[in-house]
């Protein structure tokens, strides 16, 4: 049996839980939009044509703010051809993931359709094929209340009211030979930091996310954010990044481990962004947008032409990487979410990559059911329980011998603390694969604890690390109660079963 002892003490505690932390994504790409979100004629679907099964499950899961419209997809898209009435919107040619794209589904449905989710908008515009005209002209359509052309011509369209959309990313990814657009860190600094004035000229009050690097390990990593927050600093609230990870070659113990690299990334671009804040004598703080993540399958994806896979021909909302999930994955982004929120001081947005379909949590088919992947889960019940003040964590836990990334704790774990509901939430992960863990919790500065839940993601019986939830067998990987903890004296006490992922909440006195 392995062991961890995990301490948290009521007045240490990193910040408050920044609630735009459980974002999630939706693009323009495979089937995230069409028959994902949005499926007219599907047996669940609105007048509108939004999907009442997927938006259900999108409220289920509990994010809070979606990026939109991408991704790859916005660095070349006019984001004019989407409004208006549909029957005259253009089709045209998605060069970023080969697909043709109808513009049925365009800005005012997305807003509509976040009001019914009840999810705050992010907005992305196209700074890979358009720049500062298009950019503003986008901010004066949604956000200005009326008497301009562009503000007037949102009301003709139907919306009365102002979108007042807070949230805009300077395009997507422009570090990336692959991007429409792709631009030198001076061009894109520069280019960012006037086109974020502009926006702001129209709407002082929006906050804006310049591109950072699109991995850890692209060759400008690093001098990229420097570069482009030396022009930018002043103009821009957040800089993204953006990291997506998988098992190679079966090595599942590095996999398991890989928020160890999370971590360093997050901690790398930290420190870059303060350095050009000392250097340049600034006085506010950029903070981090980590506006994709996820486990996303790439390795043997078709690499012909372009790094990530694209439609073979030039069809409408083909399947792209509907990667399907299973237990590993769902411990995998527990640990990811963990990273996320021990970073919550400094990360203070961050969007799942994407939503449905397209390496996501949800899945649907057309003119078919829509269901929870293994992954749903852990993000779930962190959106619900993570409240509050996050705490700090110390942990002293037996170590996984991992190829990649060395010695790391066997036991993740990440805690928030509630005053207002009076509960302590531990989010905790077991990345052995064959034993179980014997944990130890000491709550400091709290009294009286009270467990009000405590569940289980862990291999189902009859099960292995690889079984997945699927149209057939929707509810294979679920959250199943996790017996046997106690609390006494301070110390709540619990087994976690090799390759597992747990969720406690406590009900607490403060001491
Ligand atoms: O989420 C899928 C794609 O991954 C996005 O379009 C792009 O930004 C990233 O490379």
């Amino acid at each position: 049996m392995s062991t961890a002892r995990i301490t948290v003490d009521r007045e240490f505690v990193v910040g408050p839980v920044p609630r735009r932390l459980f974002g999630s994504f939706v693009e323009h790409m495979g089937r995230c939009v069409y028959t994902g979100i949005y499926e007219p004629g599907h047996e669940t679907a609105d007048e509108k044509g939004f999907r009442h099964d997927v938006l259900e499950l999108t409220k289920e899961l509990g994010a809070t703010v979606i990026r939109y419209p991408g991704g790859n997809f916005v660095s070349g898209y006019n984001w004019e051809d989407g409004v208006g009435p549909v029957d005259q919107r253009p089709r045209r040619l998605d060069g970023a993931w080969h697909t043709v794209e109808t513009n049925a589904f365009g800005l005012h449905e997305f807003v509509e359709w976040s009001a019914l989710a009840g999810t705050e908008v992010m907005e992305a515009v196209n700074l890979g094929t358009r720049g500062v005209d298009a950019a503003r002209e986008l901010v004066e359509y949604a956000n200005h209340p009326g008497g301009t052309a562009l503000s007037d011509r949102r009301i003709a369209n139907g919306a009365k009211d102002p979108f007042d959309i807070k949230l805009w990313c300077l395009g997507n990814e422009l570090d990336g030979p692959w991007q429409i657009g792709h631009k030198t860190a001076g061009e894109y600094g520069r280019l960012a930091q006037e086109a974020a004035k502009a926006m702001k000229f129209v709407d002082p009050t929006i906050e804006l996310v310049a591109v950072g690097s699109s991995g850890r390990n692209m060759p400008t990593f690093g001098s990229w954010e420097h570069e482009v927050l030396t022009h930018a600093y002043d103009e821009v609230d957040y800089v993204s990044m953006h990291a997506y990870y998988q098992e190679h070659d079966g090595d599942a113990t590095s996999f398991l481990a890989t928020a160890v690299d999370m971590d360093a990334f997050i901690e790398e671009v930290v420190s870059t962004i303060d350095g050009v804040k000392a250097a340049g004598k600034h006085r506010k703080q950029v903070d981090i947008s980590f506006d994709e993540w996820n486990v996303w399958y790439q390795t043997g994806l078709d690499t012909d032409d372009q790094p990530h896979n694209v439609s073979k021909g030039w069809v409408e909302h083909p399947r792209l990487i509907e990667d399907q999930y299973n237990v590993t994955d769902a411990v995998v982004v527990g640990t990811f979410l963990n990273s996320l929120l021990r970073h919550g001081d400094r990360v203070k947005i961050a969007n799942q990559a994407q939503l449905v379909n397209v390496i996501a949590p949800i899945r649907s088919e057309q003119g078919g059911p829509a269901w929870r992947q293994t992954i749903f889960w852990p993000f779930a019940r962190m959106a619900a329980l993570a409240r509050g003040e996050i705490l700090r964590t110390v942990v002293t836990s037996d170590k996984i011998d991992t190829p990649k990334y060395g010695d790391a704790d066997l036991v993740d774990v990440s805690a928030t603390w509630d005053e207002e509901s009076g509960r302590v939430a531990f989010f905790l992960a077991n990345r052995g694969l064959e034993e179980a863990a014997d944990v130890e919790v000491a709550l400091r500065g709290f009294a009286g604890a009270r467990v009000t839940r405590a569940e289980l993601l862990t291999v189902p019986e009859g099960g292995d690390r690889f079984t997945s939830n699927t149209e057939q067998a929707q509810d294979a990987v679920g959250l199943v109660p996790l017996e046997g903890i106690s609390v006494d004296g301070g110390v709540a006490r619990l087994t976690l079963p090799a390759l597992s992922w747990a969720v406690v909440e406590l009900e607490v006195g403060t001491a």
